[in-house]
C-alpha cells in the first residue's frame, strides 16, 4: 500500500459510512473524467506500464481490469484507464434503473480485510446507462481500453421473463461496449442465483445471441460472458462449461461475492459477517482461485477466465493467472490497497514473467495445473 493511502487517506475514509465516501470517490473521479489535464495528471501517478493482452478479439493494455460493481451508471469511464486499469467492467445495468436495497447496505470488515454487501444493484436503468456512454464518446473522452457492461436482472421482472429483461438491455446498450457479462451470480436480487441453472441459464444466452446476431450485421459480434458465483459446485460449474461452446460464449468470470462466512472469533468481524449479503476480499480469494483452477482444468485451458475475488498484491494476481486466469479484475483490493494498486500489480507481473524468461501473461495461464 501507499504510504499517502495507508497512513493519511485510509484513516479517514474509513471513519465515515462506506457507501458515503464511495458516492463522493465517485463524484471526484467523474469531474476528473471530465477534465483532460486532470486526467493526464493522475495517469502520470497511477498509470501502468504496458502489458497487452489479446482476448476475445480485444487489446487489453494490460491484466488487471475494474470489477463490477464499482461504477454502476458510468459515472467515470474514462478516469479508470487514468488509474491504471486495463478494463473496465461497469454495472450491473438492469432494464428498470431502480433503488436496490434500504441502507446501509455496505459493511467494512478491516481486521479481515473484506467487505460484505447487499447493494441489490442500485442503477439508474440500460437506457440511461447508454445515454452516459454515449456522452463519454461524444465529448472525446472514450477511454483508450476494452469496456464491459455487466448485465444484470431487474427486480420487478419474474425470474421466468429473465431471458427478454437481459436481452432488452443488451439491445440498448450494444453499440456502447465491447464486451459483455451476464451476472447470474449475485446474491443481493431473490432468487438471481437461480439464474445459473443450465436451462434457466441457456434461454438468457439464446436470447442475448439473438440479439447479437441481428446487430452485428454491420459489425463483429459482441463477446458475451457469463458471471458465476463462488458457491457454485463442480457439477453445477461443468454444466455451465457446457453452455460456453453451445452458446458461443467468449468466456467466464470468477467469481462474484461469496454467501459462505468463515469462522471468526473476532467480535467486529462476527458482527459483519452476520449482515446478510455477498463477502468480498481476502477471504474469497482461496475459493476463487479454486473455481478459476476447476474451470481451467476441465476445460483444458479452452475457455478463457477472468479471475476476481480477493486480489490484494501481485501475489494473489499470479495465484489466479497461474491457476488459469487470462486476465484479473479487482474491488475490495482497491479499497484497501488504494489507487496505486493497479500500476503496482502490473509493475509486478512484468518483472515476474521477466524472471521466468516469458513476455507475455498468456505463457503463465495454468502453469500451476501443468
Ligand atoms: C460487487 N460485485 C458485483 N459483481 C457483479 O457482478 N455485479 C455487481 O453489481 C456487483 N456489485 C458489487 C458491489 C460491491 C459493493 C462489491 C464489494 C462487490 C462483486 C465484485 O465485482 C467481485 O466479483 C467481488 O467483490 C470479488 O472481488 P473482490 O472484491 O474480492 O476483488
Amino acid at each position: 500500500m501507499s504510504w499517502l493511502y495507508g497512513r493519511l487517506v485510509r484513516p479517514v475514509f474509513f471513519q465515515q459510512d462506506p457507501e458515503e465516501v464511495h458516492q463522493m470517490t465517485m463524484r471526484c473521479l467523474g469531474r476528473i473524467s471530465r477534465s483532460a489535464t486532470a486526467s493526464e495528471l493522475v495517469e502520470s501517478i497511477c498509470g501502468a506500464p504496458p502489458l497487452p493482452v489479446d482476448l476475445f478479439g480485444l487489446l487489453f493494455p494490460n491484466p488487471v481490469g475494474l470489477a463490477a460493481g464499482m461504477d454502476k451508471s458510468a459515472e467515470a469511464v474514462p478516469a479508470w484507464k487514468s488509474l491504471g486499469f486495463g478494463h473496465t467492467e461497469l454495472g450491473a445495468v438492469t432494464w428498470h434503473g431502480q433503488p436496490g436495497n434500504d441502507k446501509p447496505r455496505i459493511f467494512r470488515s478491516p481486521p479481515t480485510e473484506a467487505i460484505v454487501n447487499r447493494m441489490g444493484f442500485n442503477n439508474p436503468g440500460a437506457q440511461a446507462v447508454a445515454g452516459e456512454l454515449a456522452h463519454w464518446r461524444n465529448i472525446g473522452r472514450w477511454p483508450a481500453h476494452p469496456v464491459g457492461i455487466n448485465l444484470g436482472k431487474s427486480k420487478m421482472t419474474p425470474l421466468e421473463q429473465a431471458p427478454e429483461d437481459y436481452a432488452t438491455s443488451f439491445r440498448a446498450l450494444w453499440p456502447h461496449a465491447d464486451f459483455f457479462v451476464v451476472n447470474v451470480s449475485s446474491p443481493n436480487t431473490p432468487n438471481l442465483r437461480q439464474l445459473q441453472d443450465k436451462s434457466a441459464l441457456d434461454a438468457i444466452l439464446a436470447a442475448m445471441q439473438e440479439v447479437n446476431v441481428a446487430a452485428s450485421r454491420q459489425s463483429a459480434a459482441k463477446p458475451i460472458l457469463v458471471k458465476v458465483a463462488p458457491d457454485l459446485t463442480f457439477d453445477a460449474l461443468d454444466e455451465i462449461l457446457e453452455l460456453v461452446q453451445q452458446r458461443n460464449l467468449a468466456g467466464l468470470v470468477a467469481t462474484n461475492t461469496t454467501i459462505a462466512r468463515p469462522v471468526s472469533g473476532d467480535p467486529v468481524v462476527q458482527r459483519v459477517y452476520s449482515e446478510t449479503g455477498g463477502l468480498s476480499g481476502k477471504p474469497v480469494r482461496e475459493r476463487s482461485t479454486e473455481v478459476i483452477r476447476h474451470l481451467h482444468k476441465q476445460s483444458r485451458g479452452k475457455v478463457p477466465i477472468i479471475g476476481v475475488g480477493g486480489v490484494f498484491s501481485v501475489e494473489d494476481a499470479w495465484e489466479k493467472i497461474a491457476a488459469g486466469a487470462s486476465l484479473i479484475q479487482l474491488y475490495t483490493g482497491f479499497i484497501y490497497e488504494g489507487p496505486t494498486l493497479p500500476k503496482r500489480i502490473v509493475k509486478g507481473l512484468v518483472e515476474k514473467l521477466r524472471e521466468r524468461g516469458m513476455t507475455k501473461v498468456s505463457e503463465a495461464v495454468g502453469t500451476a495445473n501443468r
